[in-house]
């Protein structure tokens, strides 16, 4: 296997972070990117001390316009990247008749914008260097599951499943494989608050085996759809979500 390099959206907690440490347990050179620098320090420290390489990236994904100028300066520091993870997301749990426009922009700006931008930035890269590429996607259950509260986020993960089809279908013949995975409840900064109030508690208690996931969870299904040696595995959304949606 060529060098591999991944760049991990939204690495400073959860999903992000446990990403980060099994690709570079696996061989993956990680550039760890969120805002939170201090977190993504320590997280490389972590990496490396235990034999991987890693490189944090200070980024805010809303700065569109700035993604060339980062993906360079990630390039710089860690060589040309071959799979992108587009993993940093935010949720909200607001009724749809709550929700301002500010709102909406914001979640779709993080949720969506940014993902479709880095995506497409990598392609470019990758289609003039004419080099393979893979992009891993971050779903959500939510897209098959129609939970109350999580309208808009739910719209943006709806978007980033059918963006994984249509790039897998626009870049079928130039080596770059897309794929998404759809995660069910997995227990991150992003719900922990949530899961520890009565209401949370109810509803772990309502799923089909009593419990959500833990980050680790996804540890194989983020090696299988980053995996250069996949070549035949392209488009697809893999819902990992312990039965919750059944
Ligand atoms: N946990 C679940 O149950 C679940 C289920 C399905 C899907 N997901 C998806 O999984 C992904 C990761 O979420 P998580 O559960 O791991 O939540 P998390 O622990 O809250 O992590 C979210 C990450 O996104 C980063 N982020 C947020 N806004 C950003 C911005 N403007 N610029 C750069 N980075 C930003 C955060 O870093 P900074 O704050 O340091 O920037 C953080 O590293 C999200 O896309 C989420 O929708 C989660």
């Amino acid at each position: 296997m060529t060098e591999q390099i991944a760049l991990v959206t939204g690495a400073s907690s959860g999903l992000g972070a446990q990403f980060s440490r099994v690709l570079a347990a696996n061989g993956y050179t990680v550039i760890a990117a969120a805002r939170r620098e201090d977190r993504l320090t320590a997280l490389c420290k972590e990496i490396i001390a235990a034999g991987g390489k890693a490189h944090p990236l200070q980024m805010d994904v809303t700065d569109i316009a700035g993604i060339p100028a980062t993906l360079d300066k990630a390039e710089a520091m860690a060589g040309p990247i071959t799979c992108l993870i587009n993993n940093a997301g935010i949720g909200t749990e607001q009724r749809a008749t709550d929700v301002t426009p500010d709102d909406f922009d914001h979640i779709m700006t993080v949720n969506l914008k940014a993902p479709f931008f880095l995506a497409t930035e990598m392609g470019r890269r990758w289609i003039g260097r004419k080099q393979e590429g893979r992009i891993v996607n971050v779903s959500s259950l939510s897209v098959a599951r129609a939970i109350p509260g999580l309208t808009s986020y739910a719209m943006t993960k709806a978007a980033i499943s059918r963006m994984t089809q249509m790039l897998a279908r626009e870049w079928i013949n130039m080596g770059i494989n897309v794929n998404a995975v759809a995660p069910g409840y997995i227990n991150t900064e992003i719900n922990e608050a949530a899961f520890e109030t009565d209401k949370g508690k109810q509803m772990t208690a309502m799923m089909p085996r009593r419990r959500i996931g833990d980050p680790s969870d996804l540890d194989q299904t983020i090696l299988y759809l980053s995996d250069p040696t996949q070549r035949f595995l392209t488009g697809q959304v893999i819902y990992v979500d312990d039965g919750q949606g059944l």
